[in-house]
């Protein structure tokens, strides 16, 4: 069976949870009660849960190629409003990782395909940027500004979603943070100041009811 290791390893984890806290799966099967939203790169190096010690139940997650909030994506759409609406967050962290295959793809003018077209987002951010991330002579440290400076779009991008905004709107506690992840060590890093209103946010971007 090709996924033999797989179901080995499962069927012992679930036993040393249950070993742990005989209660765990039939609680979690009961509700899930996060209080955190991750946004996070779809890098298999950036496992959610185990960088920040949570365990099943306490992070809703949402990954994709570069940690991207698009305005049209469907299915971003649907995890923040179940994320805001239904389970009521309270901290929403979009979280980069240094060494970003899809941030440093960004940079470069070599096609890849369809995935093109979902990294012409960050390519828009390099773009404005540019003039900034051209004076760092290193190639892998110009990677790593830009996966910072894609963070605090991204995060800007979290702020100005009706959904968040709305939320503030009804009074809703809910912070938005910008985190980067450094593969080489391990650690979690703040990229810019966290935001908990619209206040911040530039006049244009704003919206009420
Ligand atoms: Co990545």
């Amino acid at each position: 069976m090709p996924l033999r290791d797989l179901f080995v390893n499962n069927a012992a984890w679930a036993e040393e949870m249950t070993r742990d806290d005989p209660a765990f799966f039939s609680a979690l099967a009961d509700q899930q009660t996060p209080r955190y939203l991750w946004i996070g790169c779809a890098d298999s190096r950036v496992p959610a849960n185990e960088i920040v010690g949570l365990r099943p139940g306490e992070l809703f997650v949402h990954r994709n190629v570069a940690n991207v909030v698009v305005h049209s994506d469907l299915n971003f759409l649907s995890v923040l409003q179940y994320a805001v609406e239904v389970l009521k967050v309270e901290h929403i962290m979009v979280t980069g990782h240094y060494g970003c295959g899809g941030v440093r793809a960004s940079m470069q003018n070599e096609q890849y395909g369809l995935i093109d077209n979902w990294l012409r987002h960050i390519r828009d951010v390099y773009y404005r940027h540019q003039s900034d991330l051209d004076d760092i002579e290193d190639e892998d440290l110009r990677v790593d500004r830009m996966c910072e400076l894609n963070v605090v779009e991204q995060m800007a991008n979290v702020c100005h979603t009706s959904i968040v905004q709305a939320a503030w709107s009804r009074g809703q506690k809910m912070w938005v943070h910008g985190l980067i992840y450094s593969i080489k060590d391990g650690l979690l890093h703040t990229v810019c100041s966290s935001i908990n209103g619209p206040d911040k946010m530039p006049r244009p971007y704003r919206v009420t009811r």
